[in-house]
């Protein structure tokens, strides 16, 4: 047999040995830092080889007589560590889960530092503020290739082989030479392919990107944005291309807005005009600004669409959306458009 229990199997039940052991579980009780430092202290104190477990034990070695007061001292004895014992483990647990808690606590109301909030290009604000003019007036958009042939560019809008106009534009032409292809230099080769795609009439809008030969500089930019517009329908006159830009001009530029059409040339219309826009509260003040070209579609353009143009007429006019953007809200450097840096965007706002 183990020595140790052998000795306090044989020890006395007294006052004194139940009280020692008492106050001994207390202190370690009372000592246990966390809730497993307590689960060792209750193998110590209460478990089966705990000198109480052994006082208990010997209660049935007593003489009759002493049994009920022994038995009395050390249930006693047992009752008030379990107590001590039951209320410290409260005490840690509780510590334990607050602790926990406060560690894993979330503060969502916390913004993240990281992230970087974008902002949409004002360009592609204004071609949708375009868009929505004339999808107001239940007009449709239409697209077409940026790289384009040439004949759609140049040939079907009537510009000769030989036409000095060609030279009006500054292509970039595209190798192979005998392929025909170039970067498209206006949005009007949309005109073309909107009237041998579609049903007559025909009105479409078609924002994109075209190319010209330019150097960057804070008025030139090689690649830019056009606005085409194009009105194939029985009847229609100069009146309506008239009405149509002053109406598409008080949507961009507010309710006292005016344009005028001066004479102007370009292959692919006939009459063709140049188109000013006048607006009261212009920066530089109320004055005339050139912002496109328009025109009466050239006979020839409905031809080589296989559009009789006996039977119908249109009109067409396209403007730049860097230079409106330009006068319309004061951007004075074309670098701040192309550079893509968020900070020129933000000023725009967040519109969607
Ligand atoms: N395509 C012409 C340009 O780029 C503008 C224009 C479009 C003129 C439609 C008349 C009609 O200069």
């Amino acid at each position: 047999m183990h020595p140790v229990k052998l000795s306090l199997v044989s020890a006395e039940i007294s006052k004194s040995t139940v009280a020692s052991a008492v106050t001994d579980a207390l202190a370690a009780i009372a000592a246990a830092p966390d809730s497993g430092a307590l689960k060792a202290v209750r193998t110590a104190h209460l478990g089966d080889a705990s000198p109480l477990a052994l006082l208990n034990a010997a209660l049935k070695d007593l003489p009759n007589d002493q049994k009920a007061a022994a038995g009395k001292l050390v249930g006693e004895a047992r009752g008030q560590v379990n107590g001590a014992y039951a209320a410290r483990e409260t005490q840690l647990v509780e510590a334990e889960r607050a602790a926990q808690l406060a560690a894993e606590a979330v503060d969502v109301t916390a913004a993240p530092s990281h992230v970087r909030l974008g902002a949409r290009h004002p360009l592609l604000l204004m071609q949708e503020e375009f868009c929505d003019a004339f999808v107001g007036m239940g007009w449709e958009i239409a697209e077409g290739p940026e790289l384009e042939s040439e004949w759609f560019n140049f040939d079907a809008l009537n510009f000769d082989e030989d036409h000095p106009a060609r030279a009006m534009q500054d292509t970039f032409f595209v190798e192979p030479a005998d392929a025909h292809l170039v970067l498209r230099t206006h949005t009007s080769p949309v005109q073309v392919r909107a009237l041998l795609g579609r049903e007559l009439p025909v009105y479409v809008l078609a924002p994109g990107r075209v190319y010209r030969t330019d150097e960057l500089d804070a008025t030139h930019t090689p690649v830019f944005t056009q606005i085409e517009g194009l009105a194939i329908d029985k009847g229609l006159t100069m009146a309506h291309l008239r009405g149509t830009l002053e109406h598409a001009a008080r949507l961009m530029f507010g309710e006292g807005a005016k344009i005028r059409l001066r004479p102007n040339y370009f292959p692919f219309t006939e009459p063709s005009a140049e188109l000013d826009v006048w607006h009261p509260t212009f920066a530089g003040g109320a004055r005339w600004i050139e912002w496109g070209g328009c025109g009466m579609v050239n006979a020839n353009v409905l031809r080589a669409a296989g559009i009789d143009p006996d039977e119908y007429q249109g009109f067409a006019f396209g403007m730049g959306v860097e230079r409106t953007l330009m006068f319309r809200n004061q951007v004075h450097d074309m670098h701040d458009m192309v550079e893509g840096d968020v900070r020129f965007s933000q000023q725009f706002g967040m519109v969607i």
